[in-house]
């Protein structure tokens, strides 16, 4: 089949490599011209596993195609998928101007029959604008070709986005067009063996599922957190609760860690966007209200134990932060606690360093350009250099089995301050360090100080977005 791809980001670069990985004329097509030329040189914009080598591969042999030019891309395309950007608008609701104006474009430019697929994660009804955008500018231009519009909204993860959509859980169509149906099937039938996996629906439920899957998980993550804060009040362990509720078949243990809060492009940006879908319809979502509240909170957890431990005034401290990205496995740091964490720290007086696998230039280039008392260094080990305390933000594999001798002997306070639950509390404490994992501390730690009620003019700032 003839591809077009609009949007040549995490999901729409992914996408347009993978169809031409299975022979597909694919053409990718993006209003970023540097992405475009970076691209065509064999730079890729992202890091993902395994992408670099199949974009070359497949663009070397001519089945992925880059260009800005929507037209070069349309010409003869059986199927166009929209993957472009829904960032959070100002009131928590989805942006739709990038998707609206693609459809636009698409609109102005298609020269055939063509089936649209939104693979943005998109409020129910847009399929339908999409519809009305593109019969009007075909209505202008006095052409009438058939235009099929269906939802597949996708669930790949970052860091292993490459993998999940080789061998996806599921794949959703949601279209009331029976042949949009059979070629969504056909296209998508190396990726499943198993045929259950393509689940088909109605347009309006398939723009749901994609809502209600992050709204889940975050849920559950939420949760966790939630669970893991009482557990520090109370003297009990996290780590064994998870355990203990994980092995019951109704729960499951997948997405039941605590930890310093979710973040990156989705979770936080599509449980606000749903929030204000339910709220448009007349409906108080308070679940999920929560669930953003006690997120946003969390991201304060390890700010807060910094300052029992070291008290309001950080001047003249150095902390060594482990971990940028939102999750390991990406550089990408949309809303990730990093930031939140580091600037805290930064503001209460302390000092930064800081080392990430993937995410240091974009660190580096975006969210931390012009702050002064951050040193962003070259491997982890450099981080810890007398330093008073190290903080562990992003479970990378790197971090997950250090060297504790080498810390020992670089770092100023065997302290460390651990968002993501890594090591094992009784041998750490056995080779002198003071170890604050969540969820499991002491009581006595949260008697005394809180970043939100010590910053005047903070709480309903942060917290009530
Ligand atoms: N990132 C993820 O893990 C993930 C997973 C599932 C679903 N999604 C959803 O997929 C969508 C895309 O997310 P992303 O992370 O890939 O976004 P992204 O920001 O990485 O990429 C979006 C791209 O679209 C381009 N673009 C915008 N308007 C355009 C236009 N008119 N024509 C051509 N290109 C245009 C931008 O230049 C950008 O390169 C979002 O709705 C997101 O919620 C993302």
């Amino acid at each position: 089949m003839k591809i077009t791809v609009i949007g040549t980001g995490y999901v729409g670069l992914v996408t347009g490599t993978c169809f031409s990985e299975m022979g597909n004329k694919v053409y990718c097509v993006d209003i970023d011209t540097s992405k475009i030329e970076h691209l065509k040189k064999g730079i890729i914009p992202i890091y993902e596993p395994d992408l670099e080598e199949l974009v070359i591969k497949n663009y070397k042999n001519g089945d992925l195609n880059f260009t800005c030019n929507l037209k070069e891309g349309l010409n003869n395309s059986d199927i166009c998928f929209i993957a472009v950007g829904t960032p959070m608008g100002e009131d928590g609701s989805a942006d739709l101007q990038y998707v609206l104006s693609a459809a636009k474009e698409i609109g102005q430019i298609m020269s055939n029959d063509l089936i649209v697929v939104d693979k943005s994660t998109v409020p129910v009804g847009t399929a339908a604008k999409v519809k009305k955008v593109i019969t009007e500018e075909l209505g202008k231009r006095d052409v009438s070709y058939n235009v099929y519009v269906a939802s597949n909204p996708e669930f790949l993860k970052e860091g292993s986005a490459v993998a999940d959509f080789m061998q996806p859980d599921r794949v959703i169509v949601g279209s009331d067009n029976k042949c949009v149906i059979e070629i969504m099937k056909e296209l998508y039938a190396p990726f499943i063996k198993n045929h259950e996996k393509f689940i088909t629906m109605d347009i309006c439920s398939a723009e749901m599922t994609k809502y209600a899957a992050n709204a889940m998980l975050a849920t559950r993550i939420s949760f966790m957190n939630e669970m893991a804060n009482i557990c520090e009040r109370v003297g009990a362990d996290i780590n064994n609760v998870r355990e203990g509720i994980g092995s019951d078949g109704r729960i499951g243990y997948s997405f039941l860690y605590p930890g310093c809060g979710y973040g990156g492009s989705c979770l936080p940006k599509d449980v606000n966007a749903l929030i204000k879908i339910a709220d448009d319809y007349g409906y108080d979502s308070r679940i999920l209200k929560e669930v953003e509240l006690v997120n946003n909170k969390q991201k304060f957890s390890l700010v807060n134990k910094i300052m029992n431990r070291f008290g309001c005034d950080l001047s003249g401290y150095i902390f060594a932060v482990w971990g940028l990205a939102f999750k390991p496995g990406t550089d990408d740091m949309r809303e990730a606690p990093s930031q939140v964490i580091i600037d805290r720290l930064i503001e209460l007086g302390g000092k930064i360093n800081v080392y990430d696998p993937k995410a240091m230039d974009i660190a580096k280039q975006h969210y931390f350009k012009d702050k002064s008392n951050i040193k962003f260094v070259s491997n982890k080990y450099e981080a810890v250099n007398n330093a008073d305390a190290m903080i562990i933000v992003t479970e990378w594999k790197e971090f997950r089995n250090p060297d504790f001798y080498e810390i020992t002997n670089r770092i100023k306070n065997k302290i460390i301050f651990d968002g993501r639950n890594q090591y094992n509390k009784d041998t750490l404490e056995k080779m002198g360090f003071e170890y604050h994992q969540i969820g499991n501390s002491q009581p006595r730690i949260y008697k005394q100080y809180s970043y939100i009620n010590s910053v005047q003019g903070m709480p309903l700032e942060y917290f009530s977005k």
